[in-house]
């Protein structure tokens, strides 16, 4: 039988956006709630304070400040949009909230869809997005990763509440010539048999149905996290992962112009940058004001350093989004920037 080969396409990401909630959260307001210090939170995470989802707010409606953003940058009209791919595990409709958000854009020719895959859903969400314009199936797409876990917090446990808040940030992103390819390389990483170290899991709430027959009422427990097993599996999957793209891109780590991990700890962000004697400098972190916002958090950092002109057009940037699953990933990106 002949063979057949596919001429894949390349992807260039031409905008980007955010949007966080007002309410903001510092560590000393959430030592009036739990059994915690400033001093504690910001020595072991580097976060001082989280923006907390309020009553008056939804996840579509940050995600549509953040993809409207994104369009603005881009110059695009959201009619030309062909796909919308929403991350997030923390949806306003457990259904899916990417359709509701199409419809607020006005993006009615764009399927829309979500994909869950926590903390690393933004970066699975932007591999799966530039799978259909790479093959020339579509040609322009809206990623975003956006998370409320505050709704699924347990405010009371002082071990896993002082990391997350909640946030929305979006690319834009086309299909180019191959020559023009902004994603260059990229590796996405399940292990199921440790999930149990960061979940989100049912409640188990059986109820009579029917004579003799129950039935489960849905419903969730609060996050459960073991932390200092998260906190391993960070620090050795992600240099690992990224070691192998590097080399699997023939890219030699001086020469990536910026380091864009999920923010989860400052002291994790530190210890993959010991690991390739990437500079500081090039580390970028915004884990202070926002904390950890789970799927929201890569594209929310992007948005911000786009914004205030430290990632200019043509850099490259290793990006690795890493958590419940568990599920880790990298990738391999040049910035395009607007037309
Ligand atoms: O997207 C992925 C999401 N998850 C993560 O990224 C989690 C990764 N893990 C981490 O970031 C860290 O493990 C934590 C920040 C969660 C915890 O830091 P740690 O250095 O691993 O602390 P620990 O769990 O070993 O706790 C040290 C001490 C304990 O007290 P004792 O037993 O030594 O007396 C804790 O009870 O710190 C205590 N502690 C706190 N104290 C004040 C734990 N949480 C707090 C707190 N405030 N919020």
């Amino acid at each position: 039988m002949a063979e057949t080969s596919i001429t894949l396409g390349g992807v260039a990401l031409v905008g980007c956006g955010s949007a966080t909630p007002a309410q903001r959260i510092s560590n000393d307001q959430l030592g009036q709630r739990v059994d915690t210090n400033d001093s504690w939170i910001r020595s072991r995470t580097g976060i001082s304070a989280r923006h907390v989802i309020g009553p008056d707010e939804t996840l579509t409606g940050l995600s549509h400040q953040a993809a409207a953003n994104a369009l603005r940058m881009a110059g695009w009209e959201s009619e030309s949009i062909d796909l919308i791919l929403l991350a997030t595990s923390t949806p306003d409709d457990l259904f899916g909230s990417a359709p509701q958000l199409q419809a607020i854009l006005g993006a009615q020719k764009a399927v829309a869809f979500d994909l869950t895959a926590a903390c690393s859903g933004f970066l699975f969400a932007l591999v799966t997005a530039a799978q259909f314009l790479r093959t020339g199936a579509m040609r322009r797409a809206l990623v975003i990763g956006a998370d409320q876990l505050s709704r699924w917090v347990d405010w009371d446990d002082r071990r896993s509440c002082v990391l997350f808040g909640d946030g929305a940030g979006a690319v834009a992103l086309e299909a180019t010539s191959p020559d023009q390819n902004g994603l260059l390389g990229f590796q996405l990483k399940s292990d199921g048999s440790r999930g149990d170290c960061l979940n989100l899991p049912q409640v188990q709430n059986y109820l009579s149905l029917v004579a003799g027959n129950s039935h489960q009422q849905g419903g969730f427990k609060p996050i459960q996290m073991n932390g200092q097993e998260v906190y391993k599996f960070a620090v050795r999957e992600v240099p690992t992962i990224l070691q192998s793209l590097l080399k699997a891109t023939n890219t030699k780590p001086e020469s990536l112009d910026w380091l864009l991990l999920h923010q989860a700890n400052q002291r994790i962000l530190d210890a993959v940058a010991d690991r390739f004697a990437i500079p500081q400098a090039k580390v970028l972190s915004n884990l202070a004001e926002y904390g950890n916002t789970s799927a929201a958090t890569i594209p929310l950092m992007l948005d911000e350093a786009v914004q205030d002109e430290r990632i200019k057009p043509g850099q490259l940037i290793a990006s690795s989004g890493f958590g419940a699953g568990l599920s880790w990933g990298a990738a391999l990106i040049r910035w395009q920037g607007p037309a």
